[in-house]
């Protein structure tokens, strides 16, 4: 049994330390975005670790083309709606994009996001760059993930959504930057979209859980955004997510067949992986 069991007697409200732990005794952390009340109650039942309310509502839920347009009020909006349905999950919430451009913005919004949302965790999206910014949080004890590999954020800047860390260099610069996010406070990495063997190491080289979106395999937990895992996302699904709907009848069971393939390693898959 996992800690993410719908087991009321043994099921505990997720906290960082319990994160780090699941990270030791090798057990993947499930993690889901959701960004409204009656959704966040079904995720949380299924025993997913990590409730993430993703910049990603600009796209899901507001039908922008790229996470760039959302507002600090419009993700502390959604954050209270799932804080309200939260009884065991962790929840963290994106920092929208240049919500943090100066430690003293990053120092405010952080704070809005868990004081008018109830957000346990902020995740803002960087690299070696943001080292300052996380250390501040960290030190005004704010638990902070780091968001490295595809950064949906510069979607401008790099020309669209593509797989990051595919050569040398670039693979050792990425493992660079997460270790100095990791020296600086971060307390959880996501990573997104980078070859499998890059999510490998960075699961084995740093000491915080690495959480992966097409990442593969060996990252210490795995974290989709709640419309491609149901199958609902318009156009083209991801390579990287798998629709968990196909032979449920409800919601609450695609969300608990995505929790134990997490659990059990039998997603993501190669097919899944870059
Ligand atoms: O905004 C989001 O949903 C995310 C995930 C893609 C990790 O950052």
């Amino acid at each position: 049994m996992y800690a993410g069991t719908n087991d009321a007697q043994r099921r505990r409200p997720v906290t960082v330390s319990t994160l780090h732990k699941m990270k030791q005794a090798g057990e993947k952390i499930a993690s889901l975005t959701a960004y409204d009340y009656s959704l966040a109650a079904v995720v949380d039942e299924a025993g997913v670790d990590v409730i993430l309310v993703g910049d990603s509502l600009g796209m899901v839920m507001q039908g922008r083309e790229t996470t760039l347009p959302v507002t600090m009020d419009e993700i502390i909006y959604h954050t209270r709606c799932v804080t309200a349905a939260r009884r065991y999950s962790l929840v963290m919430t994106d920092m929208p994009f240049m919500s943090y451009a100066t430690v003293e913005q990053a120092l405010h919004n952080a704070a809005r996001l868990m004081k008018e949302g109830g957000a346990q965790m902020v995740k803002l999206e960087g690299t070696a760059d943001q080292a300052e910014i996380v250390s501040r949080l960290s030190r005004a004890g704010i638990p902070v993930c780091a968001h490295i590999g595809l950064q949906p954020q510069l979607v401008h800047k790099l020309g669209g959504y593509k797989v990051q860390g595919k050569d040398d260099a670039a693979a050792e610069a990425m493992l660079n930057d997460a270790k100095v996010l990791e020296a600086a406070g971060a307390d959880v990495m996501v990573v997104e979209c980078v070859p499998a063997e890059l999510g490998k190491r960075l699961a084995e080289e740093l000491t915080i859980p690495v959480i992966g979106i097409g990442a593969g395999p060996h990252c210490d937990g795995q974290v989709l955004v709640i419309q491609d895992m149901l199958g609902i996302t318009p156009g083209k699904r991801p390579k990287f997510s798998r629709n968990f709907m196909e032979g449920q009848t409800s919601v609450q069971a695609a969300v608990r067949a995505y929790v134990d393939a997490v659990k059990s390693v039998s997603f993501p898959t190669e097919e899944h992986a870059f």
